[in-house]
C-alpha cells in the first residue's frame, strides 16, 4: 500500500500555511518535513510504513554526512557525501560515474544498470549493509544518535532497517523543481529566444530528446542503448541484470536536471562537456543490434544534422535546468 504524498502535502501545507526554508520561493508547498512538491510534478508514492517525519529526515541527513559509518573496501572515512556532493547535484566531479541524487523519490530502478529495484528504503539498506558494510555500533555510543533514533522510531532501534528508512526520507526530500525551466513551465517567465529554440529541438522529432528525457523529471526511468559503443564487453549495462539480449548496452536514462554541474557525463564518464554530449547525438551514434530505435531515422540513418547554432541553442536550453536553490539549499547541507 502506498501513500499519495501530494494529498498529504496539501493537507499539511494548508495546516501550516507558510514556508520554513528561507531560500525557497513562495508557491511551493512546504511540509513540516521539507518535501517540496510543485504542482507541475507527478504525485510521489511513499511507502505507508515510512510516513515522512522531520525527525527521520534529520536523522537521515546526519547519517548521509557521517564519516564514521563506512567499513567497505577503500571506503574508510567516506560518507555518502564524500562522493555525492551538493554543489554538483550530489554527484561527483572527481569519482567515476557517480549518479546524482535528486528527485529519486520518483525512481523505482537504481544504479546505471538498474540492479536495485524497489523503494528508496530498499536501496538505502543495500547501500548501508552491502556497499558501506556500515558499523552501526559506533552510533550506539553517541548520545545524539541514540536520542535521534529514539525520537524518530517507536522502537528506537539503532539498526540497518531504521537507518535505511531515515536515509530514504532524507534522499526523498532532495527535490529539485525550481530551475528556470520550471518557472517557464509554470508560466512565471519566458525563455530567451536561444533557449526557446533549444527547447523546440529537445521537445520535437528534430532532437527526439524528450522520448527518453521525459518532462518534467527529464528521465523516463528506463534503460536505453544510445550508441556510445559497438563492443559491449565492459558496457553490458542492463543485460547484466536481466540476461535479455535486447538489454545489451542499455543504461539508465539519467535526469538532465542540473546537468550543467554534473560533468563528466555518461556511465563511463566519457564526455567532459555538454558540447561533446551533443556531438555524440549529432554525429557519433554507433550502430549495433540493440541500438534504441529512437536513435535512428527510418530505422537506418543515425545523427541529427544540427547546425552550430542549433547545438548552442540546445545547450542553452539544458542550462535552464539548473536549480541553484537546490544546489545551495540549507536543509540538504551537513547538519
Ligand atoms: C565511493 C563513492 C560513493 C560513495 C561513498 C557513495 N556512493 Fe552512491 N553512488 C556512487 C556511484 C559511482 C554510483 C553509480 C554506481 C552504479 O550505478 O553502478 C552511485 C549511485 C547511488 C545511487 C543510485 C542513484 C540512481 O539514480 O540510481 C544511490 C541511491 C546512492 N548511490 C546512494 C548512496 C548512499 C545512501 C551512500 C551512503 C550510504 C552512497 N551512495 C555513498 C558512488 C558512491
Ligand atoms: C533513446 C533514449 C535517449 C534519447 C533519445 C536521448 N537520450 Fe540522452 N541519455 C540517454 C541515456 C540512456 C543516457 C545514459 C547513457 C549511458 O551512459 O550509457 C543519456 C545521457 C545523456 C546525457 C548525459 C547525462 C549524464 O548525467 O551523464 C545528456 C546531457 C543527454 N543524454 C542529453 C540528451 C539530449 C540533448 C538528447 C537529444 C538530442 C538526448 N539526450 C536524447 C537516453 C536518451
Amino acid at each position: 500500500m502506498k501513500l499519495r504524498i501530494a494529498t498529504f502535502v496539501l493537507l499539511i501545507a494548508l495546516a501550516i500555511g507558510s514556508c520554513k526554508d528561507g531560500d525557497e520561493p513562495v508557491g511551493f508547498q512546504l511540509t513540516p518535513v521539507n518535501l517540496l512538491i510543485p504542482a507541475h510534478f507527478p504525485l510521489m508514492d511513499v511507502p505507508e510504513w515510512n510516513t515522512p517525519s522531520l525527525e527521520r529526515i534529520e536523522l537521515g541527513r546526519r547519517l548521509y554526512y557521517d564519516e564514521r559509518l563506512a567499513r567497505g573496501m577503500g571506503l574508510e572515512g567516506m560518507s555518502c557525501s564524500g562522493c555525492h556532493q551538493q554543489e554538483t547535484s550530489f554527484s561527483s566531479g572527481q569519482r567515476t560515474a557517480v549518479l546524482p541524487h535528486l528527485n529519486l523519490g520518483w525512481a523505482t530502478f537504481f544504479l546505471w544498470n538498474g540492479a536495485k529495484e524497489g523503494t528508496l528504503e530498499d536501496v538505502m539498506e543495500f547501500e548501508l549493509r552491502d556497499f558501506f558494510e556500515a558499523d552501526l555500533d559506533v552510533l550506539k555510543g553517541d548520545p545524539g544518535y541514540v536520542s535521534g533514533f529514539a525520537n524518530a522510531f517507536e522502537d528506537g532501534g539503532v539498526n540497518y532497517g531504521n537507518a535505511a528508512q531515515a536515509l530514504a526520507q532524507f534522499v526523498r526530500s532532495m527535490i529539485s523543481a525550481n530551475s528556470k525551466f520550471d518557472k517557464f513551465l509554470q508560466g512565471e517567465l519566458e525563455l530567451s529566444a536561444e533557449e526557446q529554440r533549444g527547447y523546440e529541438i529537445f521537445n520535437s522529432e528534430r532532437g527526439d530528446c524528450f522520448h527518453c528525457h521525459a518532462l518534467p523529471l527529464m528521465t523516463d526511468n528506463s534503460f536505453h542503448n544510445i550508441g556510445l559503443v559497438d563492443k559491449f564487453k565492459d558496457h553490458l549495462g542492463r543485460y547484466t541484470v536481466t540476461g535479455r539480449t535486447a538489454d545489451v548496452g542499455a543504461f539508465k536514462t539519467p535526469t538532465l536536471r542540473n546537468v550543467e554541474v554534473t560533468a563528466p557525463y555518461m556511465h563511463d564518464d566519457r564526455f567532459a562537456t555538454l558540447e561533446e554530449v551533443i556531438e555524440h547525438y549529432n554525429t557519433g551514434v554507433l550502430q549495433s543490434p540493440t541500438l534504441d530505435p529512437i536513435m535512428t531515422k527510418a530505422g537506418k540513418e543515425t545523427g541529427l544534422h544540427l547546425s552550430e547554432t542549433d547545438k548552442g541553442d540546445l545547450i542553452a536550453f539544458l542550462k535552464t535546468l539548473t536549480d541553484t536553490t537546490f544546489l545551495t539549499r540549507k536543509a540538504l547541507q551537513k547538519p
